[in-house]
């Protein structure tokens, strides 16, 4: 079966589906996008992703001419054409084709794209390999919190990392611990659960909301506030979060051991409650 994308408004094979060179999202990196879990043929936390969607729309200007509805009906639609019971949908809305201008063109029709893939939930013996990181100065721009396509700084520090024998970068500004490349960042000490608060420096993760919820279902506390680098070396347990890598250890930074480098408790029991999570959506 060929598999089946939409773009704006139509489900067309995906082999087929073209975007216009003119398309802002190809000289501006002008659009933004989501990625969200499909479990069940279901969205996982459907809503949360819209909002966010919508958030970023917003902050970007983009105006567009579906209701969130529409879209939610559309991701549907592409689930049940595709025959996905577990998988990644990949939602992608530009603002549009017009000729190069730094000015925003008005009253264009932006371009709404998605796709969807199968994917496999991870097990709870992907804990037990060892996850190697380093650490990079935070370059990014400022607006974090959008989820925008400009991602070459993730991409660029993602390959550093790969090139360095490691899995991932994480990322600091003002020796702050923001993120990695393309997750949230948690440390836990004395039983506690911390991460940055959200801001304009980082995104607003879905996985991140949803596991601190889950911690707090289980009397962990969660502290939302800045921490340094040394801190995070210090910590009992490290990890990171995201749709598609759910709860992600980390055992090592810049070559150091956090704390006796095995996956701590705390990890395993939100990795654990997470999955269990998705999978009864
Ligand atoms: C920079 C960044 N931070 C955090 C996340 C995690 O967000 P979510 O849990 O919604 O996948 C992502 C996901 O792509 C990301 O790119």
């Amino acid at each position: 079966m060929a598999k089946i994308s939409f773009l704006n408004g139509e489900f067309i094979e995906h082999s087929k589906a073209m975007v216009h060179i003119d398309d802002r999202a190809m000289q501006f990196a002008d659009s933004v996008y989501e990625v969200t879990l499909v479990h069940n043929n279901k969205l996982i936390d459907g809503e949360l992703h819209w909002q966010r969607l919508t958030n970023s729309l917003e902050k970007m200007k983009i105006r567009i001419n579906y209701t969130v509805e529409q879209l939610d009906d559309f991701a549907q639609q592409l689930i049940r054409q595709n025959d996905i019971v577990t998988g990644s949908l990949y939602i992608q809305i530009t603002r549009g084709v017009a000729p190069r201008n730094q000015l925003l063109p008005e009253n264009i029709k932006p371009t709404v794209i998605m796709t969807i893939s199968e994917f496999k939930l991870p097990v709870a013996e992907i804990l037990d390999k060892a996850v190697k990181t380093i650490s990079q100065p935070d370059i990014r721009w400022q607006m974090c919190d959008v989820k925008s396509t400009g991602l070459l700084i993730g991409s660029l520090y993602k390959q550093k990392a790969a090139d360095a024998n490691c899995d991932d970068v994480i990322m600091l500004r003002d020796n702050v611990v923001t993120e990695c490349c393309f997750s949230n960042i948690f440390i836990v000490k004395d039983q506690q659960l911390i991460t940055h608060p959200l801001d304009n420096h980082i995104l607003a993760g879905i996985t991140r909301h949803r596991i601190i919820e889950l911690a707090k279902q289980v009397d962990i506390k969660v502290i939302e506030r800045k921490f340094k680098f040394d801190e995070l070396l210090e910590a009992d347990e490290v990890f990171s979060s995201s749709t598609t890598t759910f709860v992600r250890p980390i055992h090592i930074v810049d070559n150091q051991m956090i704390k006796d480098g095995a996956t701590g408790r705390v990890t395993r029991e939100l990795f654990n409650s997470y999955l269990k999570f998705v999978q009864s959506t």
